[in-house]
């Protein structure tokens, strides 16, 4: 009896760790929150997302807006490696875009006019005599609705937004989703999709500022990077691009192999004149079409060992290493977010396509399903 006893009692156990391991492997937690609410009232949530690996992604539902990403360090240490705000407030007045999805399309559009089907359009003009970032209230000023998304082993949160008929001066009104999910691979993966009742422009993207050392009083000028890019689009003075392709070689925005940010950014060069240092649109060179993922850049930071790599489907990136940071924003923790703290990788269409009959276009059209998909996996070197 006591040998019956025993032997259930071991099986038992043996039942239980395999079923625990089993739910430890799909293991990725979500705990909705209140972060904040809007000057009408409305609640803003936080979603959490953890993985196994000891990564955990903090979004809220103003802005689909990542507001911190824990990712851990060649020893093991995690650290929120994006910039952003404590608080709803800082979201709601801050004009940086702290890990935003912008849109309803993502950099500038000159004058912000363009034509569709030879139909003209004016856009908000946000940005000296220029359209930034969907205009005055674009996507990452408005609140989403939210569905939470636990059926597969990678529980995810999607975000979706309506975009009326004449906002911001854009034509037909938009549907667009984002689903933000955590894997045990330390992949944040970032998938987009849009639909349009009338033709229109979408080009949406993910504007976290990263600084991989965790440390925000720090610059990125250590942070090393290398884009699969041979060619960018050169730039005017208002950050229009001029429609041609230049190749990177044998200049500073040559990141064919891994460089550190700092050593050529005050190099005399005219478009990093233009751009305040880098701001410019990488062509990158495995594109190949929608829905085709490849790797599109690399990001290291030395002292942590943190490494960030960037896949997409998207035809360009646009690198922008913080220029116009200049401490007046105060961010998480109350620090104060100086020049060069935090580096954006937009993974986009070019700036002003709808303008450049030769770059890839953004145009959608009813019965048309925008798709992106980008990911962001974090590893560690020595
Ligand atoms: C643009 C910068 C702009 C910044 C706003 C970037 O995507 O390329 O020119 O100043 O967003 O925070």
């Amino acid at each position: 009896m006591k040998r019956l006893c025993l032997l259930c009692f071991t099986a038992f156990c043996l039942f239980s760790l395999g079923a625990c391991q089993t739910e430890r492997k799909a293991q990725t937690l979500m705990k909705p929150s209140t972060f904040g609410a809007l000057a009408d009232g409305r609640e803003v949530h936080a979603y959490t997302l953890e993985n196994s690996a000891g990564m955990s992604a903090t979004f809220i539902d103003y802005g689909a807006t990542i507001t911190s990403l824990s990712v851990p360090d060649r020893d093991g240490v995690s650290r929120d490696v994006v910039l952003g705000y404590d608080s709803i407030d800082g979201y709601v007045n801050g004009s940086a875009y702290f890990g935003a999805v912008v849109g309803r399309y993502g950099n500038r559009i000159g004058k912000g006019r363009f034509l569709l089907d030879g139909k003209e359009y004016r856009l908000t003009i946000n940005n000296g005599e220029n359209h930034l970032h969907g205009g005055n209230i674009g996507f990452n000023k408005v609140l989403w609705d939210t569905a939470i998304l636990e059926d597969s082993d990678t529980p995810a949160v999607r975000f979706q937004y309506v975009s009326r008929d004449g906002e911001e001066g854009y034509p037909g009104t938009v549907t667009l989703k984002v689903t933000y999910s955590l894997t045990d691979k330390n992949e944040l993966r970032i998938d987009y999709e849009g639909v349009t009742d009338k033709i229109t422009i979408l080009n949406p993207t993910q504007h976290s500022y990263f600084n991989l050392s965790g440390n925000f009083n720090e610059k990125i000028l250590d942070h090393r990077l290398m884009i699969e890019a041979d060619s960018f689009t050169p730039v005017d003075s208002g950050l229009i691009p001029t429609g041609e392709l230049l190749p990177v070689e044998g200049t500073p925005l040559d990141f064919r192999q891994s460089q550190p940010i700092g050593a050529r950014i005050d190099d005399p060069f005219e478009q990093l004149a233009l751009g305040k240092g880098y701001d410019h649109n990488w062509v990158l060179r495995n594109y190949t079409g929608p829905g085709q993922v490849f790797k599109a850049a690399e990001l290291y930071e030395p002292d942590s060992g943190r490494l960030m790599t960037v896949y997409t489907d998207q035809p360009g990136l646009q690198f922008y290493s913080g220029n116009f940071l200049d401490g007046s924003a105060i961010g998480k923790n109350g620090i104060a977010y100086g020049l060069r703290s935090g580096l954006c990788l937009e993974t986009q269409v070019f700036p002003d396509s709808p303008n450049k009959p030769d770059f890839p276009s953004a145009t959608l059209k009813p019965g048309q399903v925008y798709r992106q998909t980008t990911i962001c996996q974090f590893s560690t070197r020595d």
